[in-house]
């Protein structure tokens, strides 16, 4: 460690780069992590948080937040009237683009029948539910809204009496519950003057039939204005021990209308809505999962890669292999978990400032870590290979030159000088080696020997293999 220390101290500046640019990378990796599973998270928040045992719904429309579904209200009294149905509750979702505080928003409204009924929200962390029929609301801290602010909607301006965050739209927006009738309200209100007009032209109409005298058509008026007593969805809650299956059934068959569980109903969204986000998401996830090992990779290679020249001049001197080895792994190891780190902080402390969800699961963190890692494991065994003189061939650094039990004997009898003996040797690309020995050990004929001038009396010289 100490080598490791010493030599990222003599290159600090370069290290400290190295770190915040690696580190930057870890932390889109890690946010494109959570994007996904936040888009997941966020798609089925609103069905797992109002979780009733039946969704009830136009007949084969696929659900409240998948496809417009519309059942006239009073169709939840014969939801409730089906054996086995302990609650029937009205139900009304839709995503609507209004100014709040002088911004124009996007958000999603629930109208839900505030005297017990299902599909309100269930835990409020700030202020109260809605109590009253009217002019109250509920909303998401999303919105930008605290307790106590009035929030004009259409003609009419409502309260803001509690907040909560267990649910949000299916497309990441702010979520806002208001009684049933005052959701309607915002839904369908005209502006007067468009009803009046709108009342002028149907008497016009009216008046244009010969059969209808003036008193006739101004009677038949009212009863043709649109009626505004209209649902998405009937929420059923089921008594103990009833077969959902069944109950579903005969919703479908005597009612004519579509029931799913809540299952199905999480089934609907992940196939539908989400499936191509979601892809799209893992697929970027995954590429961005890639590009990060062979980053991580490219920057560990040329970190040692530069380094070559010190280690000759350590081997020089005459420096393990294995010191080399761990000074290499230790600052590799050094740089990816300092990068990690400093991603990991810098996407912990800014996860929440996203606009859509970054949901953090530590099992995803530890696969980036881990895959990153692992990929290092198998860098540092290549590098190894430099510990053990027998594993030569394609490992981290080419051979160039092999010497292999050569010897040269000059003279014969009583005159044989034995100048090598089985010398063996192997030098590497860019490897400084030197010859060091007392006049007359043989260096002058190695080289000789090497560059070919003279012949070897046994073993063998390779150039590249
Ligand atoms: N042509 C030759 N015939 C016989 N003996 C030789 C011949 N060339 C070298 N030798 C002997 O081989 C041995 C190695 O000699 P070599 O010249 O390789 O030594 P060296 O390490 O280069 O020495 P120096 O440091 O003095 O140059 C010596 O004992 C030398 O006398
Ligand atoms: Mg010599």
């Amino acid at each position: 460690m100490h080598l490791a220390f010493y030599d990222l101290k003599q290159h600090r500046g370069r290290f400290i780069a190295t770190v915040f640019g690696v580190g930057l990378l870890f932390t889109i990796v890690l946010a494109m992590n959570g994007l996904y599973r936040g888009n997941i998270y966020e798609g089925l928040a609103l069905i797992n948080a109002t979780n009733p045992d039946l969704w009830v719904v136009e007949r084969y429309r696929g659900g409240p937040f998948n496809e417009q579904s519309t059942v006239p209200e009073f169709y939840h009294y014969s939801v409730k009237a089906i054996p086995g149905v302990e609650k029937a509750s009205p139900f009304i979702y839709y995503t609507v683009e209004r100014p709040i505080a002088g911004k124009s928003r996007h958000f999603s409204i629930i109208g839900y029948d505030v005297f017990g009924g299902l599909g309100g929200p269930q835990k409020i962390f700030a202020g109260r539910n809605i109590e009253h029929a009217h002019y109250e609301m509920v909303a998401h801290p999303k919105l930008g809204v605290h307790v106590g602010d009035r929030v004009p909607l259409g003609l009419h301006t409502y309260t803001v009496v509690g907040l909560t965050k267990e649910a949000i739209s299916s497309d990441g927006e702010a979520l806002v519950y208001l009684s049933l009738p005052d959701a309607q309200e915002v839904l369908y209100q005209r502006d007067d003057e468009e009803i009046r007009n709108q009342r002028e032209r149907l008497l016009r109409t009216l008046s244009g039939q010969s059969y209808l005298s003036p008193n006739q058509a101004d009677k038949l008026l009212a009863p043709l204005q649109s009626d505004t007593h209209i649902i998405n969805a009937v929420l059923v809650r089921l008594k103990p021990g009833t077969n959902r299956a069944e109950v579903g059934r005969m919703i479908d068959k005597w009612l004519y209308l579509s029931a799913y569980s809540t299952e199905d109903e999480l089934q609907l969204m992940l196939k539908g809505r989400l499936a191509s986000m979601a892809k799209q998401l893992l697929l970027f996830r995954t590429l961005l999962l890639i590009i990060s090992v062979v980053i991580v990779s490219l920057v560990v290679y040329t970190f040692t890669m530069e380094k070559i020249r010190s280690i000759a001049v350590m081997k020089l001197i005459g420096a393990p292999d294995r010191v080399i080895v761990r000074m290499v792994m230790e600052q590799s190891l050094l740089l990816t978990i300092g990068a990690f780190l400093f991603g990991l902080i810098l996407i912990q402390n800014t996860y929440q400032m996203f606009p859509r969800t970054i949901l953090r699961i530590p099992g995803d963190d530890l696969l980036t870590f881990g895959f990153n890692g692992w990929h290092s494991r198998e860098y540092f065994r290549a590098l190894a290979r430099i510990e053990n003189p027998a594993c030569h061939g394609p490992g981290w650094m080419m051979e160039i030159l092999r010497i292999e039990g050569l010897t040269k004997v000059f003279g014969s009898g009583r005159l044989e000088v034995r100048a090598l003996q089985d010398i063996n040797l192997s030098v590497s690309k860019g490897e400084l080696v030197a010859l060091l020995g007392p006049s007359g050990s043989g260096k002058t004929t190695l080289l000789l020997c090497i560059s070919l001038i003279l012949v070897p009396t046994a073993g063998k010289v390779v150039f590249g293999g």
